[in-house]
């Protein structure tokens, strides 16, 4: 896939969603929701970042109608070098399908990107009114009980090369969750052609079982299953890294 940006040239939020592929190959969570979508018709791809998923599921013969959505130019710039979906630019909340679609899925842990409640009961009814009834939404989200992001330090930096070849160094930084359970995340990128080094800025919400569980109820969703781990190993709430939800709208 050609680069959507020169990274020489961007600012750090750009950085960060243009080397989102080259740090994030394809994995055992890309090939659990794959096998949702290839047995979909119509499929819904919320926070579909660089549109790996839906792309992979077209060049591997999905026929039917697959649309991806997401709020960050930069990473719908990099899925829109594929046709093989609709992109939106939108967030989650905004999407304003009837009924469409069969499946919807929010993968790479993009729930923790809806960062308080409104956020999530907007985007959640939305997807619900997006999907025909009885259809099914699968997403995951870190177990906050696991305190993940305490290994997210800047001693332990990491060094990769770039989309261009040249050797970078990336330093993630992560405070405490506040009252929300938000945890302000940092990273810092150093390579060789910049004088300062580039910052990218976030927030990634922890939500525990119990809260997801009340706004999916609210929402009209009914859990379907819930797994830990990507094998489908059963959600062990002081043992799973992840929680792996499959609904349905009811
Ligand atoms: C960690 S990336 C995951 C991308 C992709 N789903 C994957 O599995 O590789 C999280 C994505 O969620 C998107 N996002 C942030 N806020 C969102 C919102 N309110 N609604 C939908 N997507 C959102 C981000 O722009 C980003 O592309």
């Amino acid at each position: 896939m050609a680069l959507a940006y020169d990274p020489r040239s961007v600012d750090g939020e750009t950085l960060d969603a243009l080397l989102y592929d080259h740090l994030n190959s394809w994995g055992v969570s890309d090939t659990f929701y794959l096998d949702f979508v290839m047995g979909a018709e119509n499929v819904l791809d919320v926070g579909c970042g660089t549109g790996t998923i839906l792309s992979r599921a077209r060049s591997e013969g999905h026929a039917g109608r697959l649309c991806g959505l997401d709020p960050d130019p930069a990473m719908l710039d990099q899925a829109r070098e594929s046709d093989a979906a609709e992109w939106l630019l939108a967030p989650a909340a905004e999407a304003s399908w009837k009924g469409e679609f069969d499946l919807a899925i929010m993968s790479g842990n993009a729930f923790q990107c809806l960062l308080d409640d409104e956020t999530t009961r907007a985007s959640l009814a939305a997807i619900h009114r997006a999907l025909v009834a009885g259809g099914r939404f699968v997403f995951d989200t870190r177990n906050p009980a696991m305190h993940e992001w305490r290994t997210w330090n800047p001693e332990d930096p990491f060094e990769i090369v770039d989309p261009l070849g040249e050797p970078m160094r990336i330093y993630q930084e992560a405070g405490e969750p506040d009252a929300h359970g938000v945890v302000a995340l940092k990273a810092r990128f150093e390579a060789g052609y910049w004088e300062q080094p580039l910052v990218a800025s976030c927030g990634l919400r922890f939500i525990s079982p119990e809260a997801l569980d009340r706004h999916l109820t609210a929402n009209g969703f009914t859990v379907e299953h819930r797994f830990g781990a990507w094998d489908e190993t059963p959600f062990d709430p002081g043992n799973s890294r992840s929680i792996i939800t499959v609904v349905r709208a009811v």
